[in-house]
Parts: C-alpha cells; structure tokens; sequence
C-alpha cells in the first residue's frame, strides 16, 4: 500500500460566500444536542495513487457529487476520527490528544487498505477548521466543536481491491450532550444475538462498517428503553467487550479497576488510555483483562463491584447504573455516578477545560 508523500501541504482557503446568518447561528448553538448541527466550512484533501495527498483546502461545507460507481458506496472502505476542540477558561481554544486521533486514523487506514495520511497533515487539518470556524462552539456549559475527520475510496470502479483515489474531509459539528436523556446514568441492554467484532475482523479500527453492523442490535436496545448496547466477544458470546461507541471500566471494592484488553476486537480509545494514566497517578490498580458477564451481574448483586462507567469523546465518562439482558436485568451501586466516576470525570474534563493542570502535554492550544 502506497504511502503518504512526505511534503508538507499548505491549504487553500476559500470563505464561505454565505455563512449562516449570527442569529441563526446563535440559535443553533443554545442546544445543538449531538450530530445535527454542522459549522460553515470544511476541509478537503484529495489523494491518488500517482500524486499522493494534494489540494487541500477549506473551504465552504456542500454536498460532494459522487459517480453512482464510488467504491465507497458498495464496499464501505472508509474510515473516521472523532475529536473534540474545547474552549478553554481562559476563552482559548485547544484540541485534546489530536496526535492520538492522527496515530489511531493511520491504524485505520492501513486496516483498510487505504493510504496513511501525515499525522502533522491531520493535526493540521483540524486546526484550520476550528479557527476558520471559532464562532460555532456551543453557548451552553459543557458544549465544545466535535470535529469529524474521515477518509472514503472516492475511485468511481466496482471491482474488489484497494481504490486508487480517495478523499480526507474534515467537518465539525457544535455538540452538548451525547445522550438525549441528559440523565447521570444510562441503562445498557447486553446482546445476545449479535456481535461487534470477531478476531482477525476490524473492531480496532474506526471504520464506518463497524458502526452499520451496530445499528440493528442498538436499535433493539432503544425498543427495549435502554440507551446503548453492550457487545460481548464473538467467540464465547461470554466477555465484555464494549458499547457501540465507549470503552467500559468496572470499579471494584478493593480499589481495582478492571477494563477490557486491547485484543484487538475494541476501539483503542484515547480516552480509554487517558483515564487508565489519570487513575493509576490516584495510586488506583487498573487490570486490562476480560471480565464476563456473569461475574458481572455476580458482583453488582454481592456489592463487589461499585461502580461502571463508559467513556468515549462524544460520551465523556458517563455511569452506567441498570444493565439488563434476556437473563433479567440489575442495578449497580446507587443506579446512579459513584465517587471515582465522578472523580474521574471531573478531573479528565478539567484537564479538557484547562481548569486542571495538564501535566501531560495532552492540551494543544489552537492559537
Ligand atoms: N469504542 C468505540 C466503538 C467508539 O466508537 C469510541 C468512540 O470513538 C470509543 C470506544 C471511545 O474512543 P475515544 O475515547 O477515542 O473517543
Ligand atoms: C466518538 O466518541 O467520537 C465516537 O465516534 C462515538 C460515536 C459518536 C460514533
């Protein structure tokens, strides 16, 4: 698979003839929920195999024409990052991790055939949509400018193999809350009948046919009145894998943290990693290992498991109180965020919000 060219690309930038008018943008920022409200502009680079990555630019967000014949459109080679730019106290803006997301999207790429793209390319990328578009982050407390960077086979041909053309996009949506509940805990409906991810298959990567695959069993959550769906693995139909879109911790009463491993079934997430470094500096034990779900609902009824919580950029660190499956359901701890979700949350998101000192060099200013 070709490589990313070396050479560092200088991006054109072309103002949008007609922004959304400010009142209007006002408006959808008082409450943009998750996903549905996007900003003025976005960013394009295009590769092919003869040229590798050119013509970046940013420019007005429209609609891409694509020939009926797109490979993307019939074997799903596409993958996609997910990261948030915060306004920080001190009304700066700054990105979390961005070299993560860069590193995790190449892992990708590489999962699906697809070029790599420079991480100093990613990063860089993202910086001139958030500038470019610095009046679209949400009024309402907790809200930041959730950036969407993705890559898709553009090569308009039908036969099965790598495409020889594709395009990077970045485009950025206003976000406040994930869940529509807005409740402290949510409930998650365990599946039975279908799976997430088998060995060898691309549960490590962020691609766009991972989540397709999850929208049936989420859906059946939803129907059943809860929030999200947790996978267990394929082959045992036994461990604790992940939600649809969030890593899960499990808080014990001796103080451990279990969290299931990177076998390469799951997402590797940032935030993931970022909270096993904030609790094992609290002196915390974190163990990556598989954790079932009997032991699961076995400890919430002893009381030897005190809290669960999932984390994910667009989810934070939200705690998980009901589980439920066709076996019945439990609650666990309170039903509601105990102590070292909350601890946790609140330091991550300080960190985040430049209210808590960053020891780690995870901020990256955008000015
Ligand atoms: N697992 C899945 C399946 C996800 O889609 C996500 C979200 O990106 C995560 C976990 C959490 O990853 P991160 O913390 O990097 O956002
Ligand atoms: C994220 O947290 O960034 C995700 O990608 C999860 C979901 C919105 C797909």
């Amino acid at each position: 698979m070709a490589t990313a060219a070396d050479s560092k690309l200088t991006f054109t930038r072309l103002p949008h003839p007609a922004p959304v008018p400010e009142d209007a943008r006002e408006q959808a920022l008082a409450d943009p929920g998750f996903g549905t409200v996007f900003s003025d502009h976005m960013v394009v680079i295009d590769w092919d195999e003869g040229t590798g990555w050119h013509d970046a630019r940013i420019g007005p967000r429209e609609p891409l024409a694509l020939d009926p014949a797109t490979a993307v459109l019939h074997y799903a080679q596409e993958i996609f990052e997910g990261l948030k730019a915060y306004r920080l106290a001190d009304g700066s803006m700054a990105l979390f991790r961005p070299e993560e997301n860069a590193r995790r999207f190449n892992q990708s790429a590489r999962r699906l055939a697809m070029p790599e793209l420079p991480e100093e390319t990613f990063i860089a990328a993202c910086l001139e949509l958030v500038k470019t578009d610095r009046d679209w982050f949400p009024s309402l407390a907790g809200g930041s400018l959730y950036l969407r960077p993705f890559m898709f086979a553009s090569e308009p041909f039908l036969g099965v193999r790598p495409a020889k053309q594709y395009k990077f996009l970045v485009i950025a949506s206003p976000a406040g809350n994930y869940f529509k509940s807005g409740a402290p805990a949510v409930s998650i409906w365990v599946s039975s009948d279908y799976t997430r991810a088998a060995p060898g298959g691309t549960g490590a990567a962020k691609c766009g046919g991972n989540y397709a695959a999850s929208l049936v069993p989420q859906a059946e959550a939803i129907e059943r009145g809860h929030d999200q769906v947790v996978f267990l693995d394929a082959a045992e139909h036994k461990w604790i894998e992940e939600l649809g879109g969030m890593n899960l911790f499990f808080v014990m009463d001796d103080g451990t943290i279990i969290t299931p491993p990177l076998g390469g079934t799951i997402l590797p997430g940032i935030t993931r990693n970022s909270l096993i470094t904030l609790a094992r500096e609290e002196g915390l034990t974190i163990r990556e290992e598989r954790y079932s779900i009997d032991q699961w609902r076995d400890d919430a009824a002893s009381g030897r498991l005190l809290e669960t919580f999932a984390c994910g950029t667009a989810a934070v660190v939200t705690a998980v109180g009901r589980v439920a499956s066709r076996d019945g359901e439990f609650t666990i701890g309170s039903g509601g965020p105990g102590q070292l979700t909350t601890k946790l949350r609140e330091k991550l998101v300080g960190i985040q919000r430049g209210t808590v000192e960053d020891t780690h060099g995870w901020v990256q200013r955008v000015d």
